[in-house]
């Protein structure tokens, strides 16, 4: 069969990938998409890890159990009396899958709306010829110029213990349980095992963690994460930390995981499932990377420079099958620098300013550096940080947990970081990126007027305690 000749082929049509053949298509190149994602009917679903079993559908599931949390607990505050209050699970995932459906059509209709062609299956290196790179999707052969790489990664199983996806489930079976478990344990007390512990303590399952690190959340600033673990464990959230987990048995009737404390205890948890949520791999496996000599680093992720550019001429690799943080929007801004890059312009992506958000309630995000990674560096910084628990509409939401904590420069008051654990942290911290961006000072955000009442004014706050002068507390 003849190939097809392009200028961009990407493989993988996740965030990074999508949105770089995209980008491509509207700087005027002719390009192609592979993606091999089914949906349950075997037909294409695109968007990746993010859109099918990730970002997207725990989202979802994190409204719809905060809403039953809301209705449970906090409506009667508001003089709202509910009567038999239950939660149709059957019905909260088909929602979700509803969710997950209108951004696979989306990023379909984006394809076309932009001209990219899409191919359905997997897209594995065939040989470099003289006009690019071979790659082969079923039995189609396409040429590229260049080659995008975003394939993506998967979940971490440990080591003897694979996922069923029944009982022993990664974030892909954790999202699709089709009824509250009794008893639910974690391994790993990172961004899933939180977000998805959260979702179905929310709901009514007892749900223990199990951390091997002896602190909780350490990438985080250790003030926020405190915060954090407190109202987590005052929620019911079991979080065991430094334990090392031993054998792991799955029967008929749930899994039992050994594991010793910290304390050096031996224990046993008896759960109806088990989420294993202990960080992800890169995808290259089937990518024929050998064929044409792309070179991968020892966790088998795609060696790249900090433009994205691999070892090969013309070959790019972008998103969560390269170095970094695994995050959708970290590999979209790959994903449009790696295009306008091969279009001769100037991609560029600052990787200082990539926020972290993390949908648990209360919301935790941060952008910059944490308190503790400035001490390390012996640089000198002025920090403000100011409660919810003083912020009017924080008040009127009945959501006062948290805090919003801004670093400074000593000497330049340039902002070096904020952290928040509150209420819309996520939508919060868009101000921080976008004052992060700027180069601004805590000055400027203190002299920015914020619209009264709400819950940005606590970022403002956070810039005036900078200078010691909160307004409000
Ligand atoms: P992926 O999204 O993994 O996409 C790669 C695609 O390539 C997939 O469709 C895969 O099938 C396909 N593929 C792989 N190999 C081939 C091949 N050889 N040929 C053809 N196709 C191939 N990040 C956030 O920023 N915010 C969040 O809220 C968030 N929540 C998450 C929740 C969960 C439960 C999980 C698991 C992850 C979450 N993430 C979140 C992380 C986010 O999903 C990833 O960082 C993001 O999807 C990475 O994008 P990507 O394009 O690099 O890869
Ligand atoms: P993670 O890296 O966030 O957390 C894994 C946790 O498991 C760590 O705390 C680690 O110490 C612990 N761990 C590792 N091995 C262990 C073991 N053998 N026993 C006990 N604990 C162990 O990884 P996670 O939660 O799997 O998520 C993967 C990635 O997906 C995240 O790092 C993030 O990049 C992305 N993600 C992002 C989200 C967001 O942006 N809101 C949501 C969910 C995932």
């Amino acid at each position: 069969m003849a190939s097809k000749n392009f200028d961009v082929v990407v493989i993988g049509g996740g965030p990074g990938g999508y949105i770089a053949a995209i980008r491509a298509a509207q700087l005027g190149f002719n390009t192609a998409c592979i993606d091999e994602w089914k949906n349950d009917k075997g037909g294409p679903a695109p968007g990746g890890t993010c859109t099918n079993v990730g970002c997207i559908p725990s989202k979802a599931l994190l409204q719809s159990s905060e809403h039953f949390e809301h209705a449970g607990h906090s409506f009667a505050d508001h003089g709202i009396d509910l009567k038999d209050l239950s939660i149709d699970v059957k019905k909260m995932l088909s929602r979700k899958d509803t969710v997950v459906k209108q951004n696979n059509d989306g990023i379909l209709y984006l394809f076309k709306k932009n001209n990219v062609s899409f191919f359905h299956g997997r897209g594995a290196f065939a040989k470099a010829v003289s006009e690019g790179y071979e790659v082969t999707v079923g039995d189609e052969t396409l040429v590229g110029k260049n080659v995008i790489v975003a394939t993506g990664s998967s979940a971490r199983a440990l080591p003897g213990t694979p996922f069923d996806e029944e009982t022993i489930v990664s974030n892909d079976g954790a999202l699709r349980i089709g009824a509250v478990p009794k008893k639910l344990g974690l391994i790993g007390a990172g961004v899933i095992g939180l977000e998805m512990g959260s979702v179905w303590r929310r709901l009514g399952a007892e749900v223990t963690v199990l951390e091997g690190l002896p602190t909780f959340l350490g990438a985080v600033d250790e003030q926020i994460a405190k915060e954090a673990h407190k109202a987590f464990v005052k929620q019911g959230l079991k979080i065991e930390l430094g334990v090392k987990v031993g054998a792991i048995k799955s029967g008929k009737k749930g899994v039992s995981v050994a594991y010793t404390t910290a304390k050096g205890e031996e224990q046993t948890l008896e759960v109806d499932k088990l989420i294993v949520s202990i960080g992800r791999v890169p995808n290259t496996t089937g990518l024929n990377a050998e064929a044409v000599g792309l070179k991968l680093d020892e966790r088998g992720a795609i060696v790249v420079d900090d433009n994205c550019r691999t070892n090969l001429p013309g070959v790019w690799a972008v998103g969560d099958v390269v170095r970094g943080p695994m995050l959708a929007h970290k590999a979209e801004e790959e994903g449009v620098a790696v295009a306008e890059r091969i279009a001769g312009q100037h991609g560029h992506v600052n990787f200082n300013t990539i926020p972290w958000v993390i949908y648990t309630s209360p919301e935790i995000a941060w952008v910059g550096q944490t308190e503790q990674q400035l001490k390390a560096a012996g640089r000198a910084f002025k920090a403000g940080s100011f409660p919810f628990m003083a912020n009017g509409r924080a008040r009127a939401m009945g959501d006062t947990t948290g805090l919003v904590k801004m670093l400074a420069d000593a000497a330049t008051d340039e902002i070096l970081g904020v952290h928040i654990v509150g209420p819309m942290a996520s939508e919060l911290i868009a101000e921080a990126v976008v004052a992060m961006e700027f180069r601004a000072s805590a000055e400027d955000i203190a002299r920015i007027c914020h619209a009264h009442p709400s819950l940005s004014e606590a970022t403002k706050e956070a810039a005036l305690a900078v200078d010691k002068r909160t307004l409000n507390f």
